[in-house]
Protein backbone atom coordinates (compact mmCIF):
# COMPACT_ATOMS: atom_id res chain seq x y z
CA UNK A 1 0.00 0.00 0.00
CA UNK A 2 1.37 3.78 -0.34
CA UNK A 3 1.16 5.67 2.26
CA UNK A 4 0.87 8.82 0.87
CA UNK A 5 -2.72 9.98 1.37
CA UNK A 6 -2.52 8.10 4.58
CA UNK A 7 -3.37 11.04 7.01
CA UNK A 8 -0.63 11.76 9.38
CA UNK A 9 0.68 14.62 12.22
CA UNK A 10 3.99 15.92 12.01
CA UNK A 11 5.22 17.42 14.97
CA UNK A 12 9.04 17.97 14.31
CA UNK A 13 9.78 19.79 10.95
CA UNK A 14 12.35 23.27 10.24
CA UNK A 15 10.72 25.70 8.64
CA UNK A 16 13.58 26.69 7.18
CA UNK A 17 15.36 23.42 6.83
CA UNK A 18 11.91 22.26 4.66
CA UNK A 19 12.63 24.93 1.82
CA UNK A 20 13.13 22.76 -1.23
CA UNK A 21 16.67 23.40 -3.13
CA UNK A 22 14.63 25.53 -5.69
CA UNK A 23 13.00 28.08 -3.77
CA UNK A 24 16.60 28.96 -2.26
CA UNK A 25 17.89 29.50 -5.29
CA UNK A 26 15.08 31.79 -6.49
CA UNK A 27 15.42 33.60 -4.00
CA UNK A 28 19.33 33.82 -4.63
CA UNK A 29 18.87 34.54 -8.10
CA UNK A 30 16.39 36.91 -7.63
CA UNK A 31 18.44 38.67 -5.00
CA UNK A 32 21.98 38.56 -6.70
CA UNK A 33 23.09 36.25 -3.42
CA UNK A 34 25.82 33.97 -4.78
CA UNK A 35 25.02 30.21 -2.91
CA UNK A 36 26.51 28.23 -5.53
CA UNK A 37 28.91 26.63 -2.51
CA UNK A 38 25.95 24.89 -0.84
CA UNK A 39 24.09 23.16 -3.64
CA UNK A 40 25.56 19.51 -5.80
CA UNK A 41 25.39 19.69 -8.93
CA UNK A 42 22.09 17.69 -9.22
CA UNK A 43 20.77 20.63 -7.49
CA UNK A 44 20.42 19.19 -3.86
CA UNK A 45 21.81 20.55 -0.67
CA UNK A 46 25.72 19.39 -0.54
CA UNK A 47 26.92 19.39 3.14
CA UNK A 48 29.68 16.35 4.24
CA UNK A 49 28.08 16.02 8.53
CA UNK A 50 26.17 17.67 10.88
CA UNK A 51 28.28 20.55 11.75
CA UNK A 52 28.56 20.97 7.80
CA UNK A 53 24.83 21.07 7.33
CA UNK A 54 24.33 23.67 10.20
CA UNK A 55 26.60 26.00 7.97
CA UNK A 56 24.71 25.11 4.58
CA UNK A 57 21.20 25.73 6.66
CA UNK A 58 22.15 28.52 7.52
CA UNK A 59 23.83 30.24 4.62
CA UNK A 60 20.51 29.06 2.94
CA UNK A 61 18.51 31.33 5.38
CA UNK A 62 20.37 34.41 4.08
CA UNK A 63 18.33 34.59 1.20
CA UNK A 64 15.01 34.73 3.39
CA UNK A 65 15.07 38.41 4.24
CA UNK A 66 11.57 39.53 4.24
CA UNK A 67 8.31 39.06 6.03
CA UNK A 68 6.92 38.11 2.25
CA UNK A 69 9.64 35.52 2.04
CA UNK A 70 8.81 33.56 4.99
CA UNK A 71 4.50 33.99 3.38
CA UNK A 72 6.03 32.27 -0.13
CA UNK A 73 8.06 29.82 1.73
CA UNK A 74 5.35 28.53 4.48
CA UNK A 75 2.72 28.13 1.86
CA UNK A 76 5.51 26.34 -0.55
CA UNK A 77 6.39 23.96 2.42
CA UNK A 78 2.63 23.28 3.38
CA UNK A 79 1.84 22.25 -0.01
CA UNK A 80 4.48 19.82 -0.30
CA UNK A 81 3.58 18.40 3.43
CA UNK A 82 -0.11 18.31 2.55
CA UNK A 83 1.03 16.35 -1.09
CA UNK A 84 2.17 14.01 1.46
CA UNK A 85 -1.03 13.36 3.34
CA UNK A 86 0.14 15.57 6.34
CA UNK A 87 -3.12 16.91 8.00
CA UNK A 88 -1.40 19.17 11.07
CA UNK A 89 2.01 20.14 11.11
CA UNK A 90 4.29 21.78 13.80
CA UNK A 91 7.15 23.94 12.44
CA UNK A 92 9.84 25.62 14.33
CA UNK A 93 10.62 28.63 13.05
CA UNK A 94 13.96 31.05 14.68
CA UNK A 95 13.28 34.70 14.87
CA UNK A 96 17.05 34.81 14.65
CA UNK A 97 16.23 34.85 10.74
CA UNK A 98 13.34 36.77 10.73
CA UNK A 99 14.46 40.15 12.23
CA UNK A 100 17.42 39.41 14.11
CA UNK A 101 15.61 38.52 17.36
CA UNK A 102 13.90 42.17 16.71
CA UNK A 103 10.20 41.80 18.50
CA UNK A 104 8.50 44.12 16.17
CA UNK A 105 10.40 43.07 13.09
CA UNK A 106 9.16 39.24 14.26
CA UNK A 107 5.45 40.44 14.66
CA UNK A 108 5.60 41.32 10.63
CA UNK A 109 7.27 37.49 9.59
CA UNK A 110 4.76 36.02 12.30
CA UNK A 111 2.03 37.59 10.41
CA UNK A 112 3.13 36.70 7.10
CA UNK A 113 3.27 32.91 8.31
CA UNK A 114 0.14 32.90 9.60
CA UNK A 115 -1.30 34.32 6.29
CA UNK A 116 0.70 31.45 4.44
CA UNK A 117 -1.03 28.88 7.30
CA UNK A 118 -4.46 30.41 6.49
CA UNK A 119 -4.20 30.08 2.50
CA UNK A 120 -2.71 26.06 3.14
CA UNK A 121 -5.84 25.47 5.03
CA UNK A 122 -8.59 27.05 2.99
CA UNK A 123 -6.03 25.55 -0.18
CA UNK A 124 -5.16 22.12 0.56
CA UNK A 125 -6.54 21.25 3.92
CA UNK A 126 -3.57 21.50 6.33
CA UNK A 127 -3.35 23.20 9.80
CA UNK A 128 -0.35 24.63 10.88
CA UNK A 129 0.79 25.64 14.33
CA UNK A 130 4.16 27.16 15.17
CA UNK A 131 6.80 26.95 16.92
CA UNK A 132 9.46 29.62 17.69
CA UNK A 133 13.24 27.86 18.55
CA UNK A 134 16.45 29.53 19.68
CA UNK A 135 19.19 28.20 18.33
CA UNK A 136 21.92 26.61 20.61
CA UNK A 137 25.20 27.48 19.42
CA UNK A 138 24.18 30.56 18.84
CA UNK A 139 24.71 30.33 22.93
CA UNK A 140 22.97 31.19 25.79
CA UNK A 141 22.73 34.87 26.09
CA UNK A 142 21.41 34.42 22.35
CA UNK A 143 18.94 32.27 23.25
CA UNK A 144 17.01 35.30 25.29
CA UNK A 145 15.29 37.10 22.26
CA UNK A 146 14.17 34.29 20.57
CA UNK A 147 11.82 33.14 23.89
CA UNK A 148 11.02 37.07 24.09
CA UNK A 149 9.70 37.23 21.14
CA UNK A 150 7.73 34.29 21.37
CA UNK A 151 6.01 35.26 24.96
CA UNK A 152 4.69 38.49 23.05
CA UNK A 153 3.46 37.09 20.23
CA UNK A 154 2.05 33.54 21.90
CA UNK A 155 -1.59 33.22 20.07
CA UNK A 156 -3.47 30.71 18.25
CA UNK A 157 -0.58 30.59 15.98
CA UNK A 158 2.08 30.79 17.92
CA UNK A 159 1.78 28.14 20.37
CA UNK A 160 5.34 26.66 21.41
CA UNK A 161 8.75 27.14 21.86
CA UNK A 162 12.10 24.89 21.99
CA UNK A 163 15.56 24.75 20.86
CA UNK A 164 16.99 23.41 17.76
CA UNK A 165 21.15 23.48 16.59
CA UNK A 166 24.17 22.04 17.99
CA UNK A 167 23.98 19.90 20.74
CA UNK A 168 27.05 19.86 22.21
CA UNK A 169 26.92 23.80 22.66
CA UNK A 170 26.62 24.39 26.71
CA UNK A 171 24.52 22.29 29.13
CA UNK A 172 20.45 22.53 29.21
CA UNK A 173 20.58 24.18 32.50
CA UNK A 174 22.77 26.66 31.02
CA UNK A 175 19.31 27.84 28.74
CA UNK A 176 16.87 28.04 31.90
CA UNK A 177 15.69 31.67 31.64
CA UNK A 178 14.91 31.33 27.54
CA UNK A 179 12.82 28.10 28.66
CA UNK A 180 11.53 29.85 32.08
CA UNK A 181 10.50 32.94 30.08
CA UNK A 182 8.58 30.70 27.54
CA UNK A 183 7.26 28.69 30.04
CA UNK A 184 6.02 31.75 31.91
CA UNK A 185 4.24 32.95 29.16
CA UNK A 186 2.39 29.85 28.75
CA UNK A 187 3.51 28.49 25.77
CA UNK A 188 4.41 24.49 25.28
CA UNK A 189 7.69 23.74 25.59
CA UNK A 190 10.33 21.13 23.18
CA UNK A 191 14.00 20.73 22.94
CA UNK A 192 16.17 18.59 20.77
CA UNK A 193 17.88 16.37 22.93
CA UNK A 194 19.25 13.24 22.84
CA UNK A 195 19.88 13.36 18.73
CA UNK A 196 24.25 13.97 19.27
CA UNK A 197 24.30 13.90 22.90
CA UNK A 198 24.28 10.84 25.21
CA UNK A 199 21.41 9.64 27.59
CA UNK A 200 22.61 11.80 30.32
CA UNK A 201 21.73 15.26 27.87
CA UNK A 202 18.21 13.87 27.49
CA UNK A 203 17.77 13.45 31.48
CA UNK A 204 19.26 17.22 31.69
CA UNK A 205 16.88 18.75 29.48
CA UNK A 206 13.97 17.19 31.50
CA UNK A 207 15.38 18.20 34.97
CA UNK A 208 16.52 21.60 33.83
CA UNK A 209 14.10 22.75 31.25
CA UNK A 210 11.41 20.38 31.81
CA UNK A 211 9.53 20.22 27.92
CA UNK A 212 6.88 18.39 27.57
CA UNK A 213 8.55 16.65 24.71
CA UNK A 214 12.04 16.28 23.26
CA UNK A 215 13.01 16.21 20.12
CA UNK A 216 15.01 13.51 18.74
CA UNK A 217 15.65 11.70 22.04
CA UNK A 218 16.57 8.34 20.74
CA UNK A 219 20.33 8.04 22.56
CA UNK A 220 18.30 7.32 25.71
CA UNK A 221 17.84 3.49 24.15
CA UNK A 222 21.77 3.39 25.65
CA UNK A 223 20.28 3.71 29.44
CA UNK A 224 17.67 1.63 30.15
CA UNK A 225 16.69 3.19 33.48
CA UNK A 226 16.07 6.29 31.56
CA UNK A 227 14.04 4.61 28.92
CA UNK A 228 11.81 2.84 31.93
CA UNK A 229 10.75 7.16 33.04
CA UNK A 230 10.45 8.24 29.87
CA UNK A 231 7.84 5.31 29.09
CA UNK A 232 6.24 5.88 32.92
CA UNK A 233 6.21 9.71 32.39
CA UNK A 234 4.72 9.62 28.76
CA UNK A 235 7.12 12.06 27.42
CA UNK A 236 7.00 12.14 23.85
CA UNK A 237 9.69 12.12 21.66
CA UNK A 238 9.28 13.49 18.47
CA UNK A 239 11.57 11.10 16.58
CA UNK A 240 12.79 11.57 12.82
CA UNK A 241 14.67 8.36 11.78
CA UNK A 242 15.29 9.42 8.03
CA UNK A 243 17.43 12.28 9.65
CA UNK A 244 19.01 10.08 12.29
CA UNK A 245 19.87 7.90 9.18
CA UNK A 246 21.26 10.28 6.46
CA UNK A 247 23.07 11.99 9.10
CA UNK A 248 24.60 9.13 10.51
CA UNK A 249 23.02 10.41 14.20
CA UNK A 250 22.28 6.44 15.05
CA UNK A 251 23.79 3.74 13.63
CA UNK A 252 23.37 0.35 11.63
CA UNK A 253 20.76 2.37 8.86
CA UNK A 254 17.36 1.77 9.19
CA UNK A 255 17.00 -1.42 10.53
CA UNK A 256 19.11 -0.20 13.59
CA UNK A 257 17.08 2.25 14.13
CA UNK A 258 15.95 2.64 17.96
CA UNK A 259 12.55 3.79 17.62
CA UNK A 260 11.38 0.45 17.39
CA UNK A 261 12.86 -0.51 20.37
CA UNK A 262 11.91 2.67 22.71
CA UNK A 263 8.07 2.02 21.38
CA UNK A 264 8.63 -1.58 22.13
CA UNK A 265 9.82 -0.33 25.91
CA UNK A 266 6.42 1.51 26.03
CA UNK A 267 7.88 5.42 25.02
CA UNK A 268 5.75 7.27 23.25
CA UNK A 269 7.14 7.68 20.12
CA UNK A 270 6.16 9.65 16.96
CA UNK A 271 7.38 10.55 13.67
CA UNK A 272 8.48 13.18 11.48
CA UNK A 273 11.06 14.58 8.49
CA UNK A 274 13.19 17.23 10.69
CA UNK A 275 13.93 19.04 7.16
CA UNK A 276 12.71 16.56 4.57
CA UNK A 277 14.62 18.22 1.38
CA UNK A 278 17.94 18.00 3.21
CA UNK A 279 17.67 14.19 4.28
CA UNK A 280 15.76 13.82 0.59
CA UNK A 281 12.61 12.54 2.92
CA UNK A 282 9.29 13.20 2.83
CA UNK A 283 6.50 11.79 5.23
CA UNK A 284 5.61 8.74 2.87
CA UNK A 285 9.14 7.84 2.58
CA UNK A 286 9.87 7.67 6.51
CA UNK A 287 6.92 5.48 6.55
CA UNK A 288 7.85 3.43 3.81
CA UNK A 289 11.50 3.02 5.72
CA UNK A 290 9.67 2.01 8.93
CA UNK A 291 7.40 -0.54 7.05
CA UNK A 292 10.09 -1.89 5.22
CA UNK A 293 12.51 -2.19 8.58
CA UNK A 294 10.00 -3.22 10.51
CA UNK A 295 6.66 -4.33 8.87
CA UNK A 296 4.99 -1.43 10.60
CA UNK A 297 1.57 -0.95 9.02
CA UNK A 298 -1.63 0.97 9.63
CA UNK A 299 -2.13 -0.22 13.12
CA UNK A 300 1.28 0.93 13.95
CA UNK A 301 0.52 4.30 11.87
CA UNK A 302 -2.57 5.16 12.76
CA UNK A 303 -1.07 5.04 17.09
CA UNK A 304 1.82 6.57 15.95
CA UNK A 305 -0.33 10.15 14.70
CA UNK A 306 -3.06 9.81 17.57
CA UNK A 307 0.04 9.64 20.06
CA UNK A 308 1.63 12.90 17.71
CA UNK A 309 -2.07 14.79 17.87
CA UNK A 310 -2.21 13.74 21.78
CA UNK A 311 1.17 15.76 22.30
CA UNK A 312 0.64 18.81 19.86
CA UNK A 313 0.78 22.13 20.59
CA UNK A 314 -2.59 23.14 20.09
CA UNK A 315 -6.33 23.80 21.40
CA UNK A 316 -9.01 21.37 22.31
CA UNK A 317 -11.21 22.53 19.29
CA UNK A 318 -8.01 21.98 16.61
CA UNK A 319 -7.83 18.41 18.07
CA UNK A 320 -10.83 17.39 17.73
CA UNK A 321 -11.48 18.22 14.30
CA UNK A 322 -8.03 16.56 13.01
CA UNK A 323 -8.75 14.00 15.04
CA UNK A 324 -11.78 13.20 13.19
CA UNK A 325 -9.76 13.12 9.97
CA UNK A 326 -7.32 10.78 11.22
CA UNK A 327 -10.34 8.51 11.86
CA UNK A 328 -11.45 8.92 8.62
CA UNK A 329 -8.24 7.34 7.61
CA UNK A 330 -9.49 4.17 4.51
N1 LIG B 1 18.21 22.44 13.03
C1 LIG B 1 17.69 21.95 11.90
N2 LIG B 1 17.77 20.61 11.90
C2 LIG B 1 18.36 20.24 13.06
C3 LIG B 1 18.72 19.00 13.64
N3 LIG B 1 18.49 17.84 13.04
N4 LIG B 1 19.32 19.02 14.85
C4 LIG B 1 19.56 20.17 15.46
N5 LIG B 1 19.23 21.36 14.95
C5 LIG B 1 18.64 21.40 13.77
ZN1 LIG C 1 15.17 19.12 14.41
Amino acid sequence: MSWQSFPKVELHLHLEGAAPPAFIRGLAAEKKIDLRGIFREDGSYAYENFEHFLTVYEAACTVLTTPEDYRRLTLAVLEESAAHGVVYSETFVSPDFCGGGDVEAWRDYLAAMEEAAAEAERKFGITLKAIVTSIRHFGPDKARAPAICAAETKGAFLTGYGMAGAEMVGRPGDYTWAFDCAREAGLHLTCHAGEWGGPDMVADTLRDLAPERIGHGVNAIHDPALVDRLAEAGTVLEVCPGSNVVLNATPGGWSGHPIARLRERGVRVTVSTDDPPFFHTTMTREYEGLEKAFGWGEEEFRALNRTALDAAFCDADTKTRIGTLLEGTP
